[in-house]
């Protein structure tokens, strides 16, 4: 058996569509036909870097939604209460994937962009049977997976997840949740994991705070922002910190979607020293751009968002983040997020998307069709 492949040969060169011969999947492993696949900035740069990419030829790209037609051993197959987790029937269940081929030194058979890749079982959203498109599951992997991942790295309870003490004492909602950068695809979905957090009654949570381009702040309002703040408004820090303090709330934690930690660092710098208790107030920002070196602050810790190196940890993260979605989609409570913007039908559509994607988009995924 052979597929379509769109093949990295060089650094700084256009894929090349290829023959491959299809893998068979592993132990914990899934066949996935691709029926549609998201671009995201990182496949701009690893086409035209070679960031991470150890050797060539290879396969690239992160997020795929398709139909799952093989399963190696160890993959849950039979399960039939969603409560005790996912099942995978070859031919039957729809899945949307995040890559694994950066945690398989850049394999070409667990790169996203050909018509056949493999995925971890523990990588894959099962979609809900209706109600999702190819080209929407497509979108949600890494939109899900950064927020969730940013979350856990603040040391936030997860939603639902009271902490470990058998009666939580009752909880005053006294803090913002600060997602900078609110409409690009990760900070979409963040906005409304954020929301969720805040609706949970054992989170200190009150409020969603986010920032956006002038024109995209009504769409960051319907994702559950409860105050949008346009980041390009030169006051833009001082406005910030004055609203939560007239809201009564402190801001000690960011979600760093896109944008300038400084800015970032400047409104939390607001809320860190001591409180009126006297008791030392830290803060903490999780940023998904990668953090630029000599920007440490006192009294602000600045982690970057990334699953653990460690392959057993790691798994259990992607099975928690990833069935999240299923359960929030199926419910209502989360939806694709931003806007997609489908650039074309075929693997030989994916260089163009990419340049597209490279000249910069706003409060836009976009997407490439795969097959019917
Ligand atoms: N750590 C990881 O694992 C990981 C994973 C995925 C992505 N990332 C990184 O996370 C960042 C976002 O990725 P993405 O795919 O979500 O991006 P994206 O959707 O391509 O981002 C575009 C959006 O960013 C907003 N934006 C641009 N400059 C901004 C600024 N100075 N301040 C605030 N917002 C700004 C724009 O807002 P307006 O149009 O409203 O102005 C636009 O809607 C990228 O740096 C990416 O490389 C990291």
């Amino acid at each position: 058996m052979s597929h379509l492949a769109a093949v990295c040969l060089a650094k700084g060169q256009p894929f090349e569509l290829q023959t491959r011969p299809t893998p068979k999947p592993g132990p914990g492993e899934l066949l996935i036909a691709a029926k549609s696949v998201a671009l995201n900035p990182a496949d701009c740069i690893m086409r035209d870097q070679g960031l991470f990419i150890p050797s060539y030829p290879t396969v690239i790209g992160f997020d795929v939604a398709g139909l799952v037609l093989e399963v190696g051993d160890n993959v849950p197959v039979n399960t039939t209460d969603d409560e005790l987790g996912p099942s995978f029937r070859p031919g039957v269940t729809r899945v949307a994937g995040y890559s694994a081929s950066f945690w398989r030194s850049f394999d070409p058979d667990y790169g996203i962009f050909q018509e056949r890749c493999l995925v971890p079982w523990q990588h894959v959203i099962p979609l809900p049977d209706t109600g999702i498109s190819w080209n929407e599951a497509a979108s949600l992997p890494v939109s899900c997976q950064v927020p969730l991942n940013a979350w856990d790295l603040m040391g936030i309870s997860r939603i639902g997840e009271t902490p470990s003490s058998s009666t939580p004492a009752p909880v005053r909602k006294s803090d913002v949740l600060l997602i900078w950068g609110a409409t690009s695809s990760v900070g979409s979905m963040g906005v409304q994991t954020a929301r969720l957090l805040c609706e949970d009654p054992t989170s200190s949570f009150a409020a969603v705070y986010a920032t956006a381009g002038a024109v995209n702040m009504q769409f960051v309002a319907s994702l559950g922002a409860d105050r949008v703040f346009d980041y390009k408004e030169p006051r833009v820090v001082d406005i910030i910190v004055s609203a939560a303090k007239v809201d009564g709330l402190g801001i000690r934690h960011c979600f760093l979607a896109n944008g300038k930690l400084e800015l970032c660092q400047a409104v939390l710098k607001a809320f860190v020293g001591d409180n009126q208790a006297g008791k030392r107030q830290k803060a903490m920002i999780a940023s998904a751009p990668v953090i630029p070196p000599g920007t440490e602050m006192e009294g602000i810790e600045t982690v970057f968002v990334f699953p653990s190196l460690e392959e057993e940890e790691r798994l259990a993260q992607f099975q928690y983040w990833m069935g999240w979605p299923r359960k929030n989609l199926a419910s209502g409570a989360i939806r694709p997020s931003p806007e997609l913007k489908i650039v074309g039908k075929g693997l030989e559509a994916i260089n163009a998307g990419l340049d597209m994607l490279s000249r910069g988009v706003s409060c836009t995924k976009l997407v490439v069709e795969i097959s019917e």
